[in-house]
């Protein structure tokens, strides 16, 4: 990739305060992109953390806008995505890295849990994208869909592991239905990050902190296959998923 591959280009990074999300914000700023993120919440951590992303791009001489805005909520998401065509105009790389989830067995989800697993993981993905379309369409944009080993591996305690299998299929899906319009969708599956998610995941998953360092995913490592996906030198992948897992997932086919 060159290194000034995104200048004059416009990137959105959903959850993009904190975790995965800021290193893919981060490298996106880094080769040139205007960025925006969300989170959540309105106010506390993730305001401030976004608002520290802001403060760092800027200075490296980039440009970092944070927005608050749930994506389970339309209406939040149509407000953000008409802000950015307002203020940036366009829109080139979607980068749908926000989640939530509970950590505990399906059968023990509450239906209020259960709601929020869908409303956030599945139907808030699909309302970005939807939202965000009359934006990609005008430059011929992509898409990229952060998924995890848990849509292909058990996990006792990773109800989010189905709705990452279901958007693995709505990446394949929408690749061929986005085609005609010009927009090309792809998704990375990372493996462990240790990030805010992994500390309440530890508690839930035996034996993970007997997990090998050399196993241990580095989150600049999911934002580079991101930025590739997003360069022309990934012109010839169409609705696939790439793992980086740095063989973990080889390593438990062992067993
Ligand atoms: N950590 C891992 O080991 C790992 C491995 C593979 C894949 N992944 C995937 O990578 C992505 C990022 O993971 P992470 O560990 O970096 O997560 P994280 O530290 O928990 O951060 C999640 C981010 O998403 C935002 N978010 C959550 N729900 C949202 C909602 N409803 N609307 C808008 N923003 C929302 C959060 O905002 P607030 O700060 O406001 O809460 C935060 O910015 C996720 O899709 C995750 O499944 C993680």
């Amino acid at each position: 990739m060159a290194e000034n591959e995104f200048v004059n280009k416009v990137a959105m990074v959903t959850g993009g305060s904190r975790g995965i999300g800021a290193a893919i914000a981060l490298r996106f700023a880094a080769s040139g992109a205007e960025v925006f993120i969300n989170h959540r919440k309105a106010a506390g951590s993730s305001r401030a953390k976004g608002e520290e992303l802001q403060e760092r791009v800027a200075r490296m001489g980039g440009r970092l806008t944070p927005f608050a805005a749930d994506i389970s909520s339309r209406p939040a998401v149509k407000e953000m995505m008409a802000a950015i065509g307002r203020d940036a105009g366009r829109l080139d790389f979607l980068i749908l890295n926000a989640a939530r989830a509970p950590f505990k067995p399906i059968e023990r989800l509450l239906e209020r849990e259960l709601r929020d697993l869908i409303e956030v993981n599945y139907m808030g993905n699909i309302f970005c994208v939807q939202e965000a379309l009359p934006l990609l369409e005008k430059c011929a944009g992509k898409i990229v869909f952060i998924s995890s080993l848990g849509s292909r591996f058990y996990n006792p305690a990773y109800p989010l592991g189905s709705m990452k299998a279901a958007m693995e299929a709505v990446v394949r899906d929408l690749a061929e239905s986005l085609r005609p319009r010009g927009v090309s969708v792809n998704a990375v599956s990372g493996g462990i990050v240790k990030t805010d998610s992994y500390k309440v995941l530890r508690q839930h998953m035996e034996n993970l902190d007997q997990l090998p360092d050399h196993f241990i995913v580095e989150a600049e490592e999911i934002a580079d296959v991101a930025a590739f996906l997003c360069s022309s030198a990934a012109r010839g992948i169409c609705g696939q998923t790439i793992v980086c897992d740095r063989g973990m997932s080889n390593a438990l086919q062992r067993f």
